[in-house]
């Protein structure tokens, strides 16, 4: 059975080793302990058939740059179908700098899915012939990076911090994901926070938490809130 908040996450990577600090000094660590999520990080060059184990070849057509080869690809989204839950609902996601853009609607979808695969492209791209095996194609914004590993590393923590019981304190989550939905975009709502000092003196300067937040009237705090969010 498909349990929600219950997920896996598989990655093809080429950086396996990109994956260590995120998954072991973090909360995701945590929620992997808890066993709410699963990782499954996929070395490309397992997949490999030659000596050099070759993952990447120059583009038909000339031109610059390398391509990622399209059959260690293909052969290791093949091993992950075997592996999962059967009944869970999936997704192949390819990430590349010309995806869709990833937001929060996104990250509120994609939560609600028990198993997600991650394709972490490389050099110039893979070999268009993937879009016959993936769902989708998503980017995390306007700009390009080398790969697809810090933009995954960004997704899954979206994702994982939207699952019931994987992020301590589920209020924080809720205040802000609520503050999130207007017309589906990104408001971010969120008021200036202060905590201890109530006074903090650098640079012969005194900056003084705002005195309404020390007043004890709720209301009083609630509306100053409100006037402050930053959207
Ligand atoms: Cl998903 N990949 C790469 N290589 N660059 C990006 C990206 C992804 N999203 C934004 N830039």
């Amino acid at each position: 059975m498909f349990n929600l908040g219950d997920m896996r996450f598989n990655i093809i990577t080429i950086f396996p080793g990109l994956f260590d600090s995120f998954l072991n000094e973090s909360l995701v660590k945590k929620a992997v302990d808890k066993k709410l999520l699963n990782f499954n990080i996929i070395n490309l060059r397992d997949f490999t058939a030659d000596k050099h184990k070759t993952v990447d070849d120059t583009p038909y057509g000339g031109g610059a740059g390398m391509v990622m080869k399209i059959e260690p690809v293909y052969k290791a989204l093949k091993k992950i179908k075997g592996l999962g839950k059967k009944s869970s609902p999936k997704k192949v996601i390819l990430l590349t700098p010309s995806g869709k853009q990833f937001d929060q609607k996104m990250a509120e979808k994609f939560s609600k899915l028990g198993e997600i695969t991650f394709i972490c492209g490389r050099y110039e791209g893979v070999d268009s012939r993937i879009d016959n095996f993936i769902d989708e194609k998503i980017s995390i914004g306007p700009y390009v990076l080398n790969g697809g590993e810090i933009a995954a590393q960004a997704i899954i923590e979206a994702i994982f911090r939207l699952i019931p019981g994987a992020v301590g304190n589920i209020e924080s989550v809720k205040e802000e994901t609520f503050s999130f939905k207007k017309d589906g975009k990104l408001v971010t709502a969120e008021y200036p926070a202060y905590t201890r000092p109530e006074v903090f003196e650098a640079e012969n300067k005194k900056y003084k938490v705002p005195k309404v937040l020390l007043s004890g009237d709720h209301k009083k705090i609630k509306e100053w809130r409100e006037k402050k969010t930053r959207g």
